[in-house]
């Protein structure tokens, strides 16, 4: 079939692998310098009704929106409209994501769990709340800010500062949240509405130093599958995505597309973070190289709302992304850096996230520049992979952090000369 992929990131690239590789024919818009070699990129203005016409005018069988602006925007709706198949959440559901006030009252109306907070909509109000919380607090813009409008905050001053922050500069609501404590997993569900199937848990690792410290990022780098206890999974699948599914569907927003569950194992059980409305990046780039299955064929299956969970299968083995970060990032990233990428094998793949061509060569254009990843048979030799990988990328400064997988005892393996790639 055609496929028509929206987004430019290291997610779209992991998209466009997934359907390229069971020979479809793929176009992308606005693409990047790696997707190309996959893909015909489109160049188009980025609005949802432009798409949807891109869509129609190119006669695809099945649009796939990456980046959730897109969604909020209503793309989905604008391809429905017209007609055509789109593999994701109607704007309406996409506030799942889009409004964290919002999520976290709809989680509440359904019993499903995840931290205790209060909304707010007023500076003065939110700031006799915190004052009386207990440290540390959490402190969230409620609108989208590309993950930057989280504050764990340890003293009621930062907590403080980052209200009034939030308030100046978008304005609108704002979360405040009790802190939880445990390994934050991701797990995805492929979704029409109704049926559903799980991808392998992954783990991100968010600040940009090793050992879990430093400002947060869009991700450094990604372990596939977490070791996720077989009670835990019980109660992810019953009590928050099953829920969350019928949940949308009772208040008239059924829910199509990929439903990320950003999850905290807490002493009492798993809760949920944060709902995305699409697939996670970068934990796209370590869930879609182990997808044995056709991705295409899902997504068309999905928009359909004729799903077939049994045909979702993933390969046995594990997979690891380290993530290639500009110098200065996340603060001020550096652009224009050449870049040399080194042949890769079967198994190893690097996805472009921020990269650009000028005058023909490729340089960093972005704060997360390159995805690197290696599957392997277990989490280990795939650790050890994909860093002897990032190690042959000739990028002057790249941030790379070195403890991916470390926090479930994971290690990279060593890898020898006469390893076979
Ligand atoms: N209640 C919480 N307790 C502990 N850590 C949290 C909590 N909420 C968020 N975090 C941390 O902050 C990160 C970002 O928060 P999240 O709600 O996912 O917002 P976003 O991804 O939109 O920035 C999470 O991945 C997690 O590491
Ligand atoms: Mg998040």
């Amino acid at each position: 079939m055609r496929v028509l992929v929206i987004g430019g990131g290291g997610r779209e690239h992991a998209i466009v692998d997934a359907c390229a590789r069971k020979g479809h024919e793929v176009l992308c818009t606005p693409g990047n310098p790696g997707i190309a070699a996959l893909a015909r990129l489109l160049p188009s203005p980025q609005d949802a009704d432009s798409l949807a016409e891109l869509a129609v005018q190119e006669g695809v069988d099945v649009v796939i929106v990456g980046p959730e602006a897109y969604l909020a925007a209503g793309v989905v709706d604008a391809c429905m409209g017209r007609g055509v198949p789109a593999f994701g959440p109607t704007r309406a559901a996409s506030r799942l994501e889009g409004d964290k006030a919002w999520s976290k009252a709809f989680m509440t109306r359904h019993g499903i769990p995840t931290a205790q907070h209060r909304a707010f909509t007023g500076l003065a109000e939110a700031l006799a709340h915190a004052a009386t919380c207990p440290l540390p607090t959490v402190i969230k813009d409620a609108g989208l800010r590309a993950g930057k409008g989280v504050t764990i905050a340890h003293t009621h001053a930062e907590a403080e500062a980052a209200l009034h922050d939030i308030f100046t500069q978008s304005g609108a609501s704002v979360v405040v949240e009790d802190f939880m404590t445990g390994q934050e997993v991701t797990v995805l569900a492929l979704t029409d509405g109704e049926r559903y199937a799980l991808t392998p848990p992954s783990q991100d690792h968010k600040t940009i130093f090793e050992g879990d410290i430093g400002p947060m990022t869009g991700g450094m780098g990604v372990i596939c599958p977490f070791p996720l206890p077989a009670d835990a999974l019980a109660v992810i699948q019953s009590d928050i995505i099953e829920r969350t599914l019928a949940g949308m569907r009772a208040e008239g927003l059924p829910y199509t597309g990929v439903l990320y569950a950003g999850l905290m194992l807490t002493p009492t059980g798993p809760k949920v973070v944060e709902f995305n409305a699409r697939f996670g990046d970068p934990e796209a780039e370590a869930v879609l190289p182990l997808l044995e299955s056709d991705l295409a064929q899902h997504a068309l299956d999905a928009a359909r709302g004729q799903l077939d969970p049994v045909s979702v299968r993933f390969r046995a083995g594990a997979s690891a992304v380290i993530i290639l970060a500009a110098p200065g990032y996340p603060a001020e990233p550096q652009k224009g850096i050449p870049i040399t990428l080194p042949p890769t094998g079967a198994g190893e793949i690097i996805y472009h996230a921020g990269t650009a061509l000028q005058e023909g060569k490729l340089v960093s254009s972005g704060g997360r520049v390159l995805a690197v990843t290696a599957t392997a048979d277990t989490l280990n030799a795939a650790l050890g992979r994909a860093y002897a990988l990032a190690d042959r990328v000739a990028f002057a400064g790249a941030q790379l952090r070195r403890d991916i997988g470390a926090r479930i005892g994971a290690f990279p393996e060593k890898q020898t000369e006469s390893d076979p790639v």
